[in-house]
This record gives C-alpha cells, structure tokens and sequence, in this order.
C-alpha cells in the first residue's frame, strides 16, 4: 500500500517516517518548498528525539520522498493521512480550519484512483462530517476516476515522545464510515494490532471528540494541581508530597500531577480553547466553562513567578520579603514597586521550551515569564539546551547565551522554567562560585532544597509558601 502524508510539520513529518519504518512506500507532501527541500535532504527542520535517525533511514533508502505537488500524491497513493495545523484564530478562541479544508479540496481535486482520506489533526467536533459534503462536492465537480472516502484517526503524540507514541500507540481510534474503510486501516495498522493495541471503532463525531476529551482532561490535571499549589503556597504544605499521595489511588494516578509554572505548546491551550469555542456555537455555553477556569488557573502560575521573583530579589537586598501585588492573574504589567526591583536585576533563566526534549516554544510559560521581566526591565540571560533560536525568533531584544554557565555568570536570580536534565543535575556549589548573589526559584518542582540551601542559596519553588 502507498501512504501519503499532507502537511510536514511535527504530527506529518513523524507520521510519514513511521509510516515508512512499517514497510509503507511514503510521499510527504507540504506547500512550503523550503521544508519540503529540508526534508529531501534528510534534515529535520525541527528537534525530536529518535526522528533524524528514522528520516535519513527511510530517505535515503528511497521508501520515503517529499513533494509540494497534489498532482504526484493524487495519482499515485492509496490512502491519504492529513496532519496539518490548526491553530487559533489570531484574537479568538475557535480553531482556524483553513488548512484542513485546503487539503480535503486540494486532494479531492487531483485524486485519479480509489483512495483513503485519512484526517489526523485535531479538529472541533462536526468537522469531520463537513468535510465528507466537502469532499463528496468536489469530487462531482472534479469528475475524476476513483471513489474516494473519508475517514478520522486522531494522533495522540507527545512532542519528544514522537516516535514512540507513533510506532506503539497506547491506543488506535478510527472514525469510519464503511467497513471498507475500517479494513484499509486494519491493514496499515497491521502491527500495533498484532501487539495488542486497543482499537476502537466508532463514528467521525466521537473520533473527534476522543482527542478534545483526552487533551482537556489533561489540561484539567495539570490546572487542578496547581489550584491547590495556590493553597500550599498560602497555608503551607508540600505540593509534590500531596500528589504522590492522591496519585498512590489508581483512580486518580500520579502522571500530569506535577505542579509548576503550567502548561504550553502548540496543543493544549488551544484546544480547550477551540472545545469552549465549538460547544458555546453548540448552544451548550455552561458545558465547558470550568476550562475557562483551567485557563485561568494556567496563566495565573506566570504571574506568580514573577511575584515570586520580586519577593526573592527584595529579600536578599533588604533582607524582607516583599509582597508586590503582581499575582491574581494580572498577566499585565507589573506593579511600580515590582519593576523598581526587577530593574537592572541579572536573572538567569533556565530553559524557554514549554518543555523537555523539544525546541518549541510555542504559547511556552518559560518563555512568557522571561519575556515579561525583561519587560519590566531585568536583565535577562536566556539558555534553554535547545530552544534558544526559536525563542530568538519570537522575542529578538532578550539576551540569550548558548551555556548554563554563561546564563549564571553574575546572576543575582536563577529561575528554573524547563525541567532540562541539565538543570536537574546542577550542582549547587560550582552554581554558587559564579553567581553574585545566592537565589534560586524552581519553577518546576524538580530540584532538592536541601543541598541548595547548604550551599547558600535562598531557594522558593512554585506551591510552596515563601
Ligand atoms: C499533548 C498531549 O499530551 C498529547 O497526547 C497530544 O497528542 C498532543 O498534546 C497533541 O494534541 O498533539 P504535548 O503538547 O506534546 O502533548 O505536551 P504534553 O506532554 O502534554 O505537555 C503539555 C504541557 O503540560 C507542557 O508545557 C508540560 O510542561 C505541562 N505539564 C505536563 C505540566 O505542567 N505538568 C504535568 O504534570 C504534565
């Protein structure tokens, strides 16, 4: 069977490599030349683990070929898997589905044989059923041979975790009209079946709704956590002791329990975004309005790193601890008496990814919390292990090193954003002989106190009082 994949970027990129390491003849398609050149040449434009490797592999023994043309994809593959974007609408909450809908038409139009649509991006429910009359009308329209289907198959991939979330899924969800179609997925995922891999066959609109689910409930865990680091921050308590212990209850369980500055990426907030957009057009405006809540809670995490920014810089000059009023979810600036004591203040920041083992820093809290105190005027020295150029790409004026030790070079503040091995493994005495002044915030929850402040640093962690 020969695969097409539409659209390169993280989900199309890593779905055509694998597609090509389970035995598939792959054509990659994109409408930008210069990934689609990238890709030829066996580079992937972007960081993730383990998926160079399997491009080159696959490049250069020929199985797997990149092109900008819908012509050679249309008349050459049995099954089409769409991976395209779809972001925010820039100023709104809904999803902006131009890319999807361009790809449906473009294939339907150049298609010349019986073939597979395959649509893999994450999409608001009812999209799939819209396509299908999209499709059916340009196929009318185009007049071509072939009887071309719609089916949806939602990906589940963890940037970093790419490779392996493709090749082992924890679970296939296929939303199917015909048992025809249902077959021609049995057979490309002839090997996760054979390992086990729950399958679960239903309709477009619960295929749909299965990755708006599982995105939101884990957005939900995240924004619960760090609702109640809010209290332990207030009355005292252990964040990371009161997650094992609820995680220990297999109902509750312990993953996507970690409190810290929030969640990021090109997935998560837009998507309980796009769901709140989708059910309010639904009619249905209460249904979601707890994420709204889990937004707010999310944002509200930035906001506190730079309080408790503040707080540690005017305890270690005036030896008290000063409350600035920069919290409640402000999001905005902070206050005077914040800025007279960010200003000129050296802080290291530690990572700007929205999280490891990527280069991404879309809608990423690390990078937000450095952008906003360099705003208020710090002097902020940037390293993250993998995300500096992107970074440098959205915010050009932060100053950015390419070490941890040049980042901590005179630092009178390090805050830890991205939970980097790197920064995991930091040792606080050769840390303590470079900085001029002894503070630390952790803002992932991921380094011991102890040894840090039997170096001599003052050290704050989010959801832990201060
Ligand atoms: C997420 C989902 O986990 C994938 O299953 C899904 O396929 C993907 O979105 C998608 O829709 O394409 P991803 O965006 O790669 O994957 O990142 P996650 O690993 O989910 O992490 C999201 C954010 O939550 C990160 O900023 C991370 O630092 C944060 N997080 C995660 C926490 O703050 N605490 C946790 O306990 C876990």
């Amino acid at each position: 069977m020969r695969v097409s994949v539409v659209g390169t970027g993280y989900l199309g990129a890593t779905h055509a490599a694998c597609m090509a390491e389970l035995g598939f003849e792959v054509l990659g398609l994109d409408i930008d030349q210069a990934k689609i050149d990238a890709l030829t040449r066996g580079e992937l434009p972007f960081h993730e683990p383990g998926l160079p490797e399997l491009l080159l592999k696959h490049v250069q023994s020929g199985r797997l070929r990149f092109t900008t043309s819908y012509e050679e994809v249309g008349t050459w593959a049995d099954a089409h898997f769409i991976g395209v974007g779809t972001p925010q609408k820039p100023g709104e909450s809904a999803a902006d589905l131009r890319y999807v809908d361009a790809a449906v038409t473009s294939l339907a139009e150049h298609i010349t044989r019986d073939a597979l649509i395959v649509g893999k991006s994450t999409v608001p429910v009812g999209t799939a059923e819209r396509l299908g009359t999209l499709l059916a009308d340009a196929r009318a329209h185009a007049g071509l041979p072939g009887t071309v289907e719609l089916a949806w198959n939602p990906e589940f991939l963890r940037e970093g975790y790419a490779v392996q979330d493709t090749l082992a899924p924890d679970r296939l969800v296929v939303g199917v009209q015909s048992a025809h179609a249902e077959d021609l997925l049995r057979q490309i995922y002839a090997k996760s079946l054979a390992e086990g891999t729950p399958w679960i066959t239903t309709d477009f609109a619960t295929a749909e709704l299965v990755k708006v689910a599982a995105n939101a409930f884990l957005a939900t865990k995240i924004s619960f956590i760090n609702a109640f680091s809010e209290i332990t921050e207030a009355a005292g308590g252990d964040i990371g002791t009161l997650a094992d212990a609820i995680g220990h209850d297999p109902r509750i369980g312990r993953k996507f329990l970690n409190a810290g500055v929030g969640f990021g990426g090109g997935c998560l907030p837009k998507d309980i975004r796009a769901l709140q957009a989708r059910v309010s057009e639904l009619g249905l405006d209460r249904t979601m309005r707890f994420l709204a809540e889990m937004d707010d809670i999310n944002l509200r995490r930035r906001d506190r790193v730079v309080d408790l920014a503040v707080q540690v810089l005017s305890h270690s000059l005036n030896g008290a601890i000063r409350t600035t009023g920069v919290g409640e979810g402000s999001g905005t600036v902070p206050s005077p008496a914040a800025v007279e004591i960010l200003n000129g203040a050296k802080i290291a920041i530690l990572g700007v990814t929205f999280k490891p083992h990527s280069d991404d820093v879309r809608d990423s809290p690390a990078l937000d919390v450095a952008n906003r105190l360099f705003t208020a005027g710090a002097d902020v020295a940037v390293y993250d292990p993998k995300g500096n150029a992107n970074a440098a790409r959205r915010f050009p004026r932060l100053g950015y090193v390419n070490t941890l030790a040049k980042a901590v070079i005179g630092a009178d503040l390090l805050i830890l954003l991205t939970e980097w091995d790197e920064f995991r493994q930091m040792d606080p005495e050769d840390i303590g002989r470079l900085v001029d002044r002894k503070n630390i915030i952790d803002a992932r929850n991921v380094l011991d106190p102890a040894p840090w402040q039997t170096a001599g640093f003052t050290h704050a962690a989010l959801g832990h009082r201060f």
